[in-house]
């Protein structure tokens, strides 16, 4: 955890950043985040996380109250401040303060928070052996109600219900179908089969979050000169591809070794996973934006 926050445009002590418990954010979920991660002192895919951000809002129609590079400048200050080296950022944005669902009532401005935090990642064994993956019965709600591509506070509470399922049943993943009943995604990242050589994921359509991670992996995939294809498919096509995997911020891209109690593939991760994780780690350690030094401070040119 770092020692100091981004609260309301001021840098505080973590233990002072107080919230009001008439905030939106808390009373309503409304409101929306990013999760990013930063390695060897770069915050990787930092300006494709606030376009996210910045999208959410603009569909939830919540001002943020500051532009896209002072909150970029903010989060790259507040790292520094912390010292962060490796880690996880946190933003959260919600409507702002008032009592009644109604945005009208909300005279203020919109709450905004910055985190610095350590990341509690998968065990190792995971990344060598796959992750086992279930099927929880929560559904992805019908994006008619909640758009999937907004990284919404309430969607979450779907997310989270689905995470109870599969810790029940002591599973790494749930994995949570449409109410189609095809896949769309995991609890908290993104899924991808392989079949004959060929790389499948849901499209955003399917109703899921487009992973910033989804779309470092498919560049890479491309760049390797394998075939990535969106496309819509059932749990069949799960059971029986060639390898089974999942991206996300968190997560990075991790492989599955079994979904409901079927070994997928040989059992454990398949080329294409290994050649895609390798890419990846390769792609942090070497990208990103800089917290420290000479460039750290250079105009991005984001509005
Ligand atoms: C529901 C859901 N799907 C997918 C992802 C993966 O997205 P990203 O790669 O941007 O972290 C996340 C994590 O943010 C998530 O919460």
């Amino acid at each position: 955890m770092g020692n100091f926050i981004f609260l309301n445009g001021e840098v505080v002590p973590h233990d002072e950043g107080k919230v009001s418990v008439y905030d939106h954010g808390f009373l309503y979920g409304d409101g929306v985040f990013e999760g990013i991660r930063t390695y060897n002192g770069r915050i990787f895919k930092l300006d494709e996380h606030l376009e996210r951000l910045y999208f959410s809002a603009k569909a939830l129609m919540i001002e943020i109250g500051m532009s896209r590079d002072e909150l970029r400048a903010a989060i790259l200050d507040l790292s520094r401040r912390n010292g962060v080296k490796d880690g996880y950022n946190r933003i959260t944005v919600s409507r702002g303060v008032s009592l009644g669902l109604d945005p009208r009532n909300i005279n203020g401005p919109a709450t905004v928070v910055v985190m610095n935090d350590a990341l509690s990642l998968y065990p190792r064994s995971m990344y060598e052996n796959g992750l086992d993956v279930m099927t929880v019965s929560t559904r992805i709600p019908l994006p008619q109600t909640v758009e999937p591509r907004i990284k919404s506070l309430g969607k979450y509470v779907a997310n989270i219900q689905a995470k109870i399922e599969a810790n029940r049943v002591n599973a790494g993943e749930g994995l949570m179908l449409n109410t189609q009943g095809y896949v769309a995604e995991c609890t908290g990242d993104n899924i991808f089969i392989v079949r004959r050589g060929e790389i499948i994921t849901p499209p955003s359509w399917a109703g899921i979050l487009l992973g910033i991670t989804r779309n470092t992996v498919i560049e890479l995939a491309r760049e390797q000169g394998l075939t990535v294809r969106e496309d819509i498919f059932t749990l069949f096509d799960v059971y029986t591809a060639d390898e089974c995997f999942l991206t996300g911020t968190a997560a990075e891209v991790i492989p599955v070794r079994t979904v409901d109690g079927r070994v997928i593939g040989e059992g454990h991760p398949g080329p294409v996973t290994r050649s895609l994780m390798e890419a990846f780690r390769e792609l942090t350690a070497t990208s990103g934006v800089p917290i420290y030094g000479e460039n750290a401070t250079a105009a991005t040119g984001v509005g």
